[in-house]
Formats: structure tokens, C-alpha cells, sequence
């Protein structure tokens, strides 16, 4: 009898650790995936065929987290980088080296891999990933950070893992030429000016970050200051925020100097939107993304459509002409005001909104609207808790349209609306964001028969206490 030769255990790798060692491939989030001596290392700048010198940043019992400091041998499938700014390609467009195929080919994939791996559902009808119309200049909104150089005020990105450093940036390529000649003007008048950039570490200075939109359909461009309280000539911006103490954020307390709405056009929809309200950050795919939602949800013009997680309004909106009534929920008052003003400047007259947290907006809304038929969902990255899915269940309403921006948590969120008896009938990625590893999806899930109302630990709790205390009663009395 032969006995199995040993396989060596991983060797794990401490933080501050150097290697060298090949990148697989891609993991979601866009980390490459190198295995030196067997752990496993997710590689941040490292691409797929890449040799990569990196050093440990985070180590883990499983897994460690790295930083690629040399690239020893590319790729022979890297692309030369186009967006660099001070010879370093930019940060925010980490994948620009892959082929936009690669790119499309890893997204479908991460989608199927979440969905399998973390929701472990099997057989998902995954239709072709919806790719861009533009794969550069595509972004309507962009947030710099000031920093100085030698003494010399800079307005652009941290380099990625460096957030007290700045790179200068003339010409962003995610953006177009009419934001990136305002932020240059901006920069211009606060050398003339003489003003200082704030400093992460003493929490001095005056300048932190210039955050610029865009109506792509409208042409205007909208910029807000944002700088620590102090005195200074008035800046040549339409909204100024002034944050106190060492707040890393960039909202706060907001002056009007100039346009204080963006207005941008959605299919034949006129919209504004406070600089505090959300916006999909790529115009011309979020009509993308609106129209497949909407094609998902099947409207026939007598539904009620709950729109959750709302924002200004546009997805219930722009399916508002199919619907009996939409309902839009959103935390942001100002975004639900903006909603409001949405649907009455565009003549849409069976459209409420209301402000609200979902976690506890949802039942008040079934008591005033009572249950819908559809819904479509579209949270921010950190997708809905249990809770708010068992709220979602409740509802009971036919299908549920999940407008995604991490499969990472719409995954979870899947597996327990199939426990309560929806199908996932199909899902579909759109990429918004091309050149970044950044993943949209759209999933439709339908009720197949009854709702099956799953509790949660303390739900379940509570229900036997009361049960208990009923049944005491009706044995005293
Ligand atoms: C990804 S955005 C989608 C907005 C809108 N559907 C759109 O397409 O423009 C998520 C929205 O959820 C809102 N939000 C975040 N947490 C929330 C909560 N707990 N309850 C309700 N809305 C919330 C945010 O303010 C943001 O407007």
C-alpha cells in the first residue's frame, strides 16, 4: 500500500512581509489573487500574468492582504495605461490595463460567483453583462482631495493605500473636459489666493476636497468647496460646505453661492437634485440599468410600485406611466423632496414619496398604501439586513426587482427571499463603471405560491413569550 505524500501546509505571511509571486487571477473587489507557498494573498495592483513583488499589508490565519510594490514581469496581456496622473496610473481606474472584454468577462463572472459561492444558489439564469456606451469620461460626479507638494497646493486622488498623500491630476479620464477644466480653475484661484491645503495629521489648514457634478444632458457643471472653518475670500463655486474638526467626510453644513440644484434629463424626465441627494454616477447606464429594471418588473399599468431606497425619484418615476401608483421611500429628506418636486415638474400625478429609514418606514407604509404589487429595491453597498429582507418579504407583493451595486450582498439577501418562497428568476449585470472593478446588477425574484415568513432568533422569542403569556391567561381565567 502507498501511502499519500504530505502536502505541505501554507506558509502564512506576516504584515510588513515582502514575496514575489504570480497573480492568478481576479478576486471581487478587484484584488488579484497570488498564492505564495500556498496562502493565499489578495494582491492590490496586481493583474492576472502579472509577477508581482508585493508587500503584506493585513495577515490573516486564511488569507493576507498585500500591496504590489514592482511589477517584475507584466502581463503579456496589459494594455498601456492611458489615465496617469504624475507617472502613476490613476487610482481610480485600476482595471484600465485589462482588455474592456476581460473587464465585462470578470464582472459576469464575480456576479455568478457570489451567487453560487455566498447565497449557494445553484442553476441562476445569469443573462450576457450589459457593457458601456462609454469606457472613458463616463463619470458625472467626482470628488478631489487638496494636498500640497514641496509647498506647491495639488488637487486630485490619494494613491491607492496612501491617504495623506495627493497626486496632481490635470486631466482626470474618468470625467470630461468641462469638469476637469472647472476643478483646474478652482485650483488656479486658491494658488492666487494663497490658501493651504488641510493637513490629515495636525488638522490644520483650510482646503479638504472640491466635489464637482455634471448634468451630462444639460451641460451644467456644479462645484462644492469643502474646507474647515476659517476666513477667506468668497470662492468662485456654487455650494460651499464647512466642516469643523477632523472629520474625513465631506458633508456638512452647505452655503448656496451659486446654482444650488443640479438639473440633468433622464429618458423625457426634467430632474434636480440637491448636492446631498444620490445620483447614479453614470448618466447615460443608468438609463440602461432604469430601462432593464423596468423590464424586469413587467408593469402593465394598474400595479402598485413600492420604489425603495428611492433617492430623487427616478426609478419610480420613469415607471410611473406603466403603474397604477408608485410609493418611493428614501432616508434623505432632501431627496425626497426633491422627488416630489421630480414627479410634479413632469406632470406625473400617482407618484408619493415618502422619507423614511427602511428598516422601520416599511410597515407605516403598507398601513397607508397598502401592499404592493412590485417593488424594486436598490440599496447602497452594504445591501439590506435580515431584517429589512423579512419587512421586504412581508409586503408580499409579486416580484421584487433588486437593483444591486455589490453582489457580494444582494447574495445573502437572495438566499433568504428564496427561503420565503421567491423564485430568482434572472439577473443581469450593466456596467456602470468601466476601467474599476465595480459591479451593478439587476435581479428579478418571483413569488411562486405563499409567502413563508421566516423569524429571526429574537422574533421567534418574543412570539413564544407571548404565546406563553396568552395561554396562562386563557388558563385563569
Ligand atoms: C444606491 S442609491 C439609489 C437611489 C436611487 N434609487 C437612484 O437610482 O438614484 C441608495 C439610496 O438609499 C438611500 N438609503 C440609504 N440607507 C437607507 C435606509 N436605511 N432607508 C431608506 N433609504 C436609504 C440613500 O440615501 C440613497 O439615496
Amino acid at each position: 500500500m502507498s501511502a499519500t505524500k504530505p502536502t505541505n501546509p501554507p506558509v502564512r505571511l506576516r504584515r510588513g512581509e515582502t514575496f514575489e509571486a504570480p497573480i492568478e487571477t481576479l478576486a471581487y473587489g478587484g484584488r488579484g489573487i497570488a498564492r505564495p507557498g500556498g496562502y493565499v494573498v489578495f494582491v492590490g495592483g496586481g493583474l492576472p500574468g502579472d509577477t508581482v513583488r508585493a508587500e503584506v499589508t493585513k495577515s490573516k490565519k486564511g488569507y493576507a492582504e498585500a500591496n504590489a510594490l514592482e511589477i517584475l514581469s507584466p502581463s503579456p496581456d496589459r494594455l498601456p495605461d492611458v489615465d496617469l496622473h504624475q507617472g502613476e496610473p490613476c487610482p481610480g481606474a485600476s482595471w484600465q490595463a485589462l482588455s474592456y472584454e476581460r473587464q465585462l468577462a470578470f464582472k459576469e463572472e464575480h456576479v455568478a460567483d457570489a451567487l453560487t459561492r455566498i447565497g449557494r444558489i445553484e442553476g441562476v439564469n445569469i443573462d450576457p453583462i450589459v457593457g458601456a456606451d462609454e469606457q472613458w469620461r463616463y463619470r458625472n460626479k467626482v470628488e478631489y482631495s487638496f494636498g500640497e507638494q514641496d509647498g506647491e497646493l495639488v488637487l486630485g486622488f490619494h494613491p491607492r493605500g496612501r491617504w495623506d498623500e495627493v497626486l496632481d491630476i490635470e486631466d482626470c479620464h474618468l470625467s470630461s473636459e468641462a469638469t476637469n477644466k472647472a476643478r483646474n480653475e478652482v485650483l488656479a484661484w486658491a494658488k492666487s489666493e494663497g490658501l493651504n491645503a488641510y493637513d490629515p495629521h495636525d488638522h490644520r489648514g483650510i482646503l479638504r476636497n472640491l466635489v464637482i457634478r455634471e448634468g451630462r444632458r444639460t451641460g451644467q457643471v456644479q462645484t462644492r468647496l469643502v474646507t474647515s472653518k476659517a476666513n477667506f475670500p468668497r470662492p468662485p463655486v456654487d455650494l460651499h460646505t464647512m466642516i469643523e474638526g477632523p472629520s474625513g467626510s465631506t458633508s456638512g453644513p452647505t452655503g448656496v453661492l451659486g446654482e444650488e440644484f443640479l438639473r440633468e434629463r433622464i429618458f423625457d424626465l426634467d430632474i434636480i437634485l440637491s448636492h446631498d441627494a444620490f445620483f447614479q454616477t453614470n448618466t447615460e447606464m443608468a438609463e440602461k440599468l432604469y430601462g432593464l429594471a423596468a423590464e424586469y418588473a413587467g408593469l402593465t399599468g394598474t400595479e402598485k410600485l413600492f420604489d425603495l431606497y428611492c433617492g430623487v425619484g427616478t426609478i419610480g418615476l420613469s415607471m410611473a406611466r406603466q403603474a397604477g401608483q408608485v410609493w418611493g421611500l428614501e432616508i434623505v429628506p432632501e431627496a425626497i423632496e426633491n422627488a416630489k418636486r421630480n414627479a410634479k415638474a413632469n406632470g406625473i400625478t400617482n407618484a408619493r414619496f415618502v422619507a423614511a429609514n427602511a428598516r422601520t418606514g416599511m410597515r407605516p407604509l403598507i398601513e397607508e398604501a397598502g401592499r404592493p404589487d412590485v417593488i424594486t429595491v436598490d440599496p447602497p453597498r452594504a445591501g439590506l439586513s435580515a431584517k429589512i429582507v423579512r419587512r421586504l418579504i412581508e409586503c408580499e407583493a409579486k416580484r421584487i426587482v433588486y437593483i444591486s451595486c455589490n453582489p457580494t450582498t444582494l447574495a445573502p439577501n437572495a438566499a433568504q427571499l428564496i427561503e420565503a418562497g421567491y423564485r430568482l428568476t434572472r439577473v443581469r449585470p450593466v456596467d456602470m463603471f468601466p476601467q474599476t472593478p465595480h459591479i451593478e446588477c439587476v435581479a428579478q425574484f418571483d413569488l411562486v405560491g405563499e409567502v413563508k415568513y421566516v423569524e429571526s432568533p429574537s422574533e421567534r422569542k418574543r412570539r413564544e413569550r407571548d404565546e406563553r403569556r396568552e395561554a396562562a391567561q386563557e388558563a385563569g381565567e
